[in-house]
């Protein structure tokens, strides 16, 4: 009787004790998850030498087009169309047909496809413009540039979108925020 109640008295604060120490490993744990999750995004950024693909980005901030943002499963997805449409001429990786020398004209006097990626200038369009480019194709001078083919009969609207997205992915933190700021002033000139 007395080995009894000493069981329950002694039980029910161990018992206790268990359960808080449950608790707090579990609160641990679920804090830890994001945290890791971010350290490997950061961490797969800084052992490459471009930014990270499809992925989120450093600061935080959703990868947008005018109003929209976009989802890592639709950037991805903008990889997808990358790979198979673009890679031939702007480079696996976005570093351009000529990466070596992208400014200088090659033998036939004309530049190549430039790089999408932070050593580029990509990130000085709009994102009407890039829009454009992509759907309507290059418009420069053809004896001064090679020829960029329009992809609006190729790729559907949500591909065009979701392949600029992605290249939005090659850019810097500070790129994408100029970017930004650029479309969103074009965005306000024309509302006027
Ligand atoms: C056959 C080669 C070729 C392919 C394929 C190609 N491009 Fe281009 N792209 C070029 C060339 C060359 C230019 C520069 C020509 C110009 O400005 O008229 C260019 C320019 C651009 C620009 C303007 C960039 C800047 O920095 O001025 C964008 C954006 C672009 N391409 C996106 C794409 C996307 C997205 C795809 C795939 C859907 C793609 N391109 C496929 C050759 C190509």
């Amino acid at each position: 009787m007395n080995d009894k109640w000493r069981l329950s008295c002694c039980g029910a604060p161990l018992l206790l004790t268990l359960c808080v120490c449950a608790t707090v490993i579990l609160i641990v744990a679920a804090r830890s998850i994001p945290e890791n999750e971010q350290t490997q995004v950061v961490d797969g950024r800084s052992d490459q030498a471009q930014p990270s693909h499809g992925e989120a980005v450093s600061d935080g901030s959703p990868i947008q087009i005018l109003d929209r943002s976009f989802t890592e499963t639709e950037i991805a997805q903008g990889q997808v169309v990358y790979t198979q449409y673009c890679a031939a001429c702007h480079g696996v990786d976005g570093q351009g047909q000529f990466p070596e020398a992208p400014l200088v004209p090659d033998s036939t006097g004309r530049l190549g496809a430039p790089p999408h990626n932070e050593t580029g200038h990509t990130w000085h369009h709009s994102d009407v413009l890039l829009i454009r480019y992509v759907t309507e194709g290059g418009f420069s001078d053809p004896t001064r540039f090679y020829t960029m083919p329009p992809f609006g009969d190729i790729l559907t609207d949500e591909q065009i979108l979701q392949v600029v997205a992605y290249i939005k992915t090659m850019w810097t933190d500070e790129q994408r925020a100029s970017q930004r700021q650029l479309t969103e002033e074009e965005q306000t000139m024309f509302s006027d």
